[in-house]
Order: C-alpha cells, then sequence, then structure tokens
C-alpha cells in the first residue's frame, strides 16, 4: 500500500518532535498501519533549521499555503499554533480534501465549530489528540473508551507550565518569574506564555474536553477562567498546613439541579491524600467520573516535544486506518453525532457549588471571629475548619484560615461583603475554592 504522505506546518518544539517519532519508529508504526507514514513536506519560517533537520528526507517549502494545497499531500498536520493563519491553513487544507492533525486548543476552543462544520461537510477528519494533556491520550479516552457512560464530572491538572510553576515554588521555593522563564525555556509554555499562567490555555482545553464528556458544542467563551497570577505564596504554605495542595484545575461539572454545566479553570485546593495532589511538574491529569465505570485517573507528561509528538502521531495512525471507513461510520469529533449535540447552558460562576478556603488578615482581639462565623451563618455558609495563623503583618494582627462545607458561589460572594466591611478585616479577603475530587 502506498505510504500515507503527510505535511507538516510548524516545525518547533512539536513538529521536530513528530518528525523523529515518525522516523525512529517508522517500522512499529507501519505494523500497526500496514502502511508507511512518511512525511514528505515541511514548512518553518527558518528554512536553514528546517533543511537541518530533515535534510533531504522531505521538502521544505517556504510557504505553509504550499502544503495545504499541494496534490501530493495526504494529510497536513498543523503545528504552527495561533488562530489566525492555522485558521486559514487548516480551512484551506480540507478544501483541498486533506485530513488535518492539529495540537492547537486555542484554534479549536475559538473556531472548532466552524472547523469541524467544515470537516464533516466535506467527509474528512480533524483530530486534535495533543491538543489536551499533551501525550495523556485523553480525547480517545472520553470519546471511545468511556463511550458507555453518561459522565457526571472531569477535573484536570491539563497546563503542565502552571503545575511546573506551582511544584517549583513550593518544593523549591523559587520565585514565580524564575521557574516561568524555565518552564519556557523547556518548551512547556506557550508562545504568549499568559495564555498559561491566567488559566486562558487550560479553559481552551477544558472546553473541548467538557463539549466531548456532555455532547455539547465547543464553548469557551463561557468558560469560567481564574490563573495563578495572583496567588500568594502564604497561602500554598498555610494550605499545605492543613492537608491541602493547591492546583490549577479545569473542571467540568454536569448540574441537571440547575438545568446546566460547570466548566471552570482556577486555583484550587486538593487534598494531599488525593492522587491528584501527587501530580507535579509538567505532568497533567485528568479524573473522570462516569456512572458505569466509577471515577478513572489518567496520568502521563502534559507538554514537551516527544510526548506532544506521541499523540499527533497516533491521530496520523488513525488516520491511516480510515481509508476504508465511510465518512459517516468514522468517531464523531465531539464523539457525539453532530444532530445529537445539546446546547447545555454554561452556569454562571455564581451558581457553582463549592466548597472555599478563606484567608482574613485581621485585628488580633476578641470577638472577631465571632463576627465573621455570624456572618457566614447568616448566609448559610457552615464552616469546616478555623485555624488562627501567625502573621507577618505585626503583632496586632492576625491571620484568620477559614475552611467552609460546600456553598453556593453567590452566597459566598454575598457574606464576604459583609465581612470586607467589618472594622476588623485589615485586608482583602483571599477566597480560593476546595474540590475533595471524591
Ligand atoms: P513552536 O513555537 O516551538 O513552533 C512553531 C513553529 O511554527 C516554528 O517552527 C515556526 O517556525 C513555525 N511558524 C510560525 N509561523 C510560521 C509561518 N508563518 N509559516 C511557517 N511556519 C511558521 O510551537 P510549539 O511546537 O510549542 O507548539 C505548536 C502548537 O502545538 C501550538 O498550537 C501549541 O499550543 C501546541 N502544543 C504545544 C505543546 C508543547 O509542549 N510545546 C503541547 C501541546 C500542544 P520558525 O521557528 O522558523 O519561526
Ligand atoms: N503550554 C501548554 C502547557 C503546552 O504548559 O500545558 C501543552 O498544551
Amino acid at each position: 500500500m502506498i505510504p500515507l504522505r503527510i505535511g507538516v506546518m510548524g516545525l518547533g518544539t512539536v513538529g521536530a518532535g513528530v518528525f523523529q517519532v515518525l522516523e525512529r519508529n517508522s517500522g512499529e508504526i507501519a505494523r500497526r498501519t500496514g502502511r508507511g507514514l512518511q512525511v514528505t513536506q515541511v514548512s518553518r519560517r527558518n528554512l536553514d533549521a528546517a533543511r537541518e533537520l530533515v535534510g533531504d528526507r522531505a521538502t521544505v517549502v517556504a510557504d505553509p499555503h504550499a502544503i495545504a494545497t499541494s496534490p501530493d499531500i495526504d494529510v497536513v498536520v498543523e503545528l504552527i499554533g495561533g488562530t489566525t493563519l492555522a485558521r486559514d491553513l487548516v480551512l484551506l487544507a480540507l478544501r483541498h480534501g486533506k485530513h488535518v492533525v492539529t495540537a492547537n486548543k486555542a484554534l479549536l476552543a475559538v473556531h472548532g465549530e466552524e472547523i469541524f462544520g467544515e470537516a464533516r461537510r466535506l467527509g474528512l477528519t480533524v483530530s486534535f489528540e495533543a491538543a489536551v494533556a499533551g501525550g495523556i491520550p485523553v480525547i480517545k479516552m472520553l470519546r471511545e473508551g468511556l463511550s458507555a457512560n453518561r459522565i457526571s464530572w472531569l477535573a484536570g491538572i491539563i497546563n503542565g507550565t502552571t503545575n511546573f510553576i506551582l511544584t517549583e515554588m513550593r518544593d523549591r521555593g523559587l520565585p514565580f518569574a524564575d521557574v516561568l522563564q524555565e518552564a519556557q525555556r523547556l518548551g512547556y509554555a506557550e508562545a504568549d506564555p499568559t495564555f498559561d499562567i491566567e488559566g486562558v490555555d487550560a479553559a481552551h482545553k477544558l472546553a473541548l474536553m467538557g463539549a466531548i464528556a456532555f455532547g455539547m458544542p465547543v464553548q469557551f467563551d463561557s468558560v469560567y477562567v481564574e490563573g495563578i497570577t495572583a496567588l500568594h505564596s502564604q497561602d500554598i504554605r498555610y494550605a499545605g498546613q492543613m492537608g491541602y495542595r493547591i492546583k490549577l484545575l479545569g473542571i467540568a461539572r454536569r448540574r441537571d439541579d440547575a438545568g446546566g454545566v460547570e466548566l471552570r479553570v482556577h486555583p484550587t485546593l486538593v487534598p494531599e491524600k488525593c492522587l491528584m495532589a501527587s501530580v507535579e511538574g509538567a505532568m497533567n491529569a485528568v479524573m473522570v467520573q462516569g456512572d458505569a465505570v466509577g471515577t478513572t485517573l489518567h496520568y502521563g507528561k502534559g507538554a514537551g516535544s516527544e510526548p506532544t509528538a506521541s499523540a499527533v502521531v497516533a491521530d496520523l495512525v488513525d488516520i491511516a486506518r480510515l481509508a476504508s471507513a465511510a465518512p459517516e461510520h468514522r468517531v464523531p469529533s465531539l464523539s457525539f453525532q453532530p444532530d445529537a449535540l445539546q446546547n447545555l447552558r454554561v452556569l454562571s460562576i455564581d451558581e457553582v457549588v463549592t466548597a472555599f478556603y478563606l484567608r482574613l488578615v485581621v485585628a488580633d482581639r476578641s470577638g472577631v471571629l465571632a463576627d465573621i462565623t455570624r456572618i457566614l451563618a447568616a448566609h448559610d455558609i457552615s464552616l469546616d475548619a478555623v485555624r488562627q495563623r501567625e502573621s507577618s503583618h505585626g503583632e496586632q494582627q492576625t491571620d484568620l484560615v477559614v475552611l467552609t462545607h460546600e456553598t453556593i458561589e453567590s452566597a459566598l460572594r454575598a457574606a464576604l461583603k459583609d465581612i470586607q466591611a467589618l472594622p476588623s478585616v485589615l485586608q482583602p479577603v483571599v477566597a480560593l475554592r476546595k474540590e475533595e475530587l471524591a
């Protein structure tokens, strides 16, 4: 059988990994697919660097549009990133009859509906395993492995850069900026690292996972997003003293009681004894709760050259096997049949139900704690634990750390407004969400 002819657009961290993995494992891959997978054209701006990597094994093309339109290419792999040029190239490639593989979560979170629609219209496939959680096959797991289940929630550490930063800050006391620089050097961070640290990259991935888990259109704009830039090191320390780790989680939860779903990304306290707490460095993990399977956990490298290439190449293998399947018999991009997607409402953050960690800097005098607990009780918020911590602000002040039981966010916000108005509360209250992931 003739080899699948692949054009790779973008030959950076991931693109170079794809080329290397396909070369190194070509024999093993051909044993699986029954046909070769051959990169025949590549494109990057730095043509010399491209030639240095591929030698005479592939043609180096200056303009990626030439790959998208080439009659000699069966599958285009988009690894340039961003949402403008990448969108044009992907649509162009589809319109020239090529299947597409991409690792670009931003592209699919923002333009997914258009791109999946166009692929469907043309009977082609857009595969994106590498777009979520790097080398962990979470898309395949949600789309195929768990397709018997009604999924009630999933929660994931889905950004390697921020997990790396949080781990290094806690374990080695390193400053935020230094660790971010190291993550960039290691090739984990996005071209614009604010996407990582402000939670946007995780929100892109969560929008895709939510769509596949619940059978709804990709709704990136409705995801609630908080990153890690406002996190204080003393909260990481206090959380540790109370048996919790702080992780940037992406959470998607079905809320039949409220007629919708929660889609949210924010720093979250998780119990130290929970497996998610031990996911360190650039590793990713996704927990999924299905009604038949129960709780499952999927763990692995969430970023980096070859781990991400592993997912891209797996998509290429699937495409090489597609030849004999009619488009209507292929696995749908979002797992559910396109006409069976439901327009589920994404709940506002006010409607989210979760427990909280609160840190208050208060005047160190009697009656303060009583005032705070009275306000929380008035808003129907019950307490799980209260600790007093020595403040670094002097003897007249103390840090109070309060863990609440689950409450609706609007009640917590109303209570915080009243608490903040107390003269004994000296600084803005820190509120972080807490999940037991049970
Ligand atoms: P890099 O910045 O390392 O690579 C981007 C590549 O695109 C470079 O080779 C660059 O060429 C090329 N490129 C940029 N503009 C053009 C253009 N106009 N024409 C041709 N080539 C161009 O990015 P990554 O490999 O890290 O990421 C690629 C994609 O994979 C992104 O969507 C990212 O979100 C995603 N991803 C990345 C992961 C990672 O761990 N890095 C993990 C999972 C997904 P040149 O350098 O010569 O300018
Ligand atoms: N910047 C991303 C991360 C790359 O740090 O997780 C993988 O998607």
